[in-house]
């Protein structure tokens, strides 16, 4: 099972949230929490001129060497389920099938009323046309991408799904994580007193590193390339 983060993204151009000049060195988190979002008109239109410049970055990135070798490893077998906490759809685009993702995706948009959806690149239309806060047309309900933002609750069957194979897994590969978001970040010692063995791959120290049986302080990029390379006995090749 692998579980991977915002820095496994890095490497395809997106900026993660808590490294140096992350996301949320630059943005208040609290400023996009989910009681503000459907509470407060303005605190919509300052997340959504967010989104509008943001989004394009999101929609041009291209899967890296880390996403590639995990579809690699899912092809080969090898890995039998992928739990992200990225909304940015990569894992999709490398290939990946059996993804988890507890954070939701941001390619999508959804009415909060009534739950009709849109394609986000749709949506993006109206933002650069002048829309400053999207509402269902069906209901004039408040639109909101389907991702799980802070104080929002989690999305329950890809919860259970993802904690059910926390505890099956003979190891959790962990990637690009700060470990510090909860219940995702739970998922490694889970995953550790149900028996797996966990290998981390992340630039900085996790509070998680202590139950790791393996410490990998280098790039997500190359380090799977080479894991994948090694495991499936191909030079990593898509
Ligand atoms: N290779 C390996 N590790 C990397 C790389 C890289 N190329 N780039 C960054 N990292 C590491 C950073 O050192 C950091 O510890 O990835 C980690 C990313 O941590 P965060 O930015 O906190 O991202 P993440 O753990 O995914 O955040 C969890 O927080 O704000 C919420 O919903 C948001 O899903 C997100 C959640």
């Amino acid at each position: 099972c692998a579980l991977t983060g915002a820095g496994l993204s890095t490497e395809s151009g997106l900026p993660d949230f808590r490294s140096p000049g992350g996301i949320w060195s630059r943005y208040d988190p609290d400023e996009f929490a989910y009681p503000r979002f459907v509470s407060n008109v303005e605190a919509r239109r300052s997340y959504w001129r967010w989104s509008a410049e943001f989004y394009p970055g999101v929609a041009a990135a291209r899967p890296n060497d880390g996403h590639v070798a995990l579809a690699t490893l899912e092809r080969a077998g090898r890995l039998y389920c992928l739990i992200t906490q990225n909304i940015d759809d990569l894992h999709h685009r490398a290939g990946s099938t059996k993804v988890i993702e507890i954070h939701g995706n941001a390619s999508r948009v959804g009415c909060l009323a009534c739950g009709r959806e849109w394609p986000r690149a749709e949506v993006q239309r109206w933002l650069e046309a002048g829309t400053e806060e999207p509402r269902c047309d069906a209901c004039g309900g408040i639109l909101k991408p389907r991702t799980i933002s802070c104080g929002q609750a989690m999305p329950e069957r890809e919860t259970e799904a993802a904690f059910a194979e926390a505890r099956a897994c003979d190891v959790m590969l962990v990637v690009g994580s700060s470990l510090v978001v909860h219940p995702a970040a739970a998922l490694v010692p889970v995953a550790h007193e149900s028996g797996a063995s966990v290998i981390l791959v992340n630039l900085e120290e996790t509070p998680f590193d202590a139950i790791a049986k393996v410490v990998i302080r280098a790039k997500a990029g190359e380090t799977l390339r080479r894991i994948a390379a090694e495991v499936v006995g191909t030079e990593g090749n898509s």
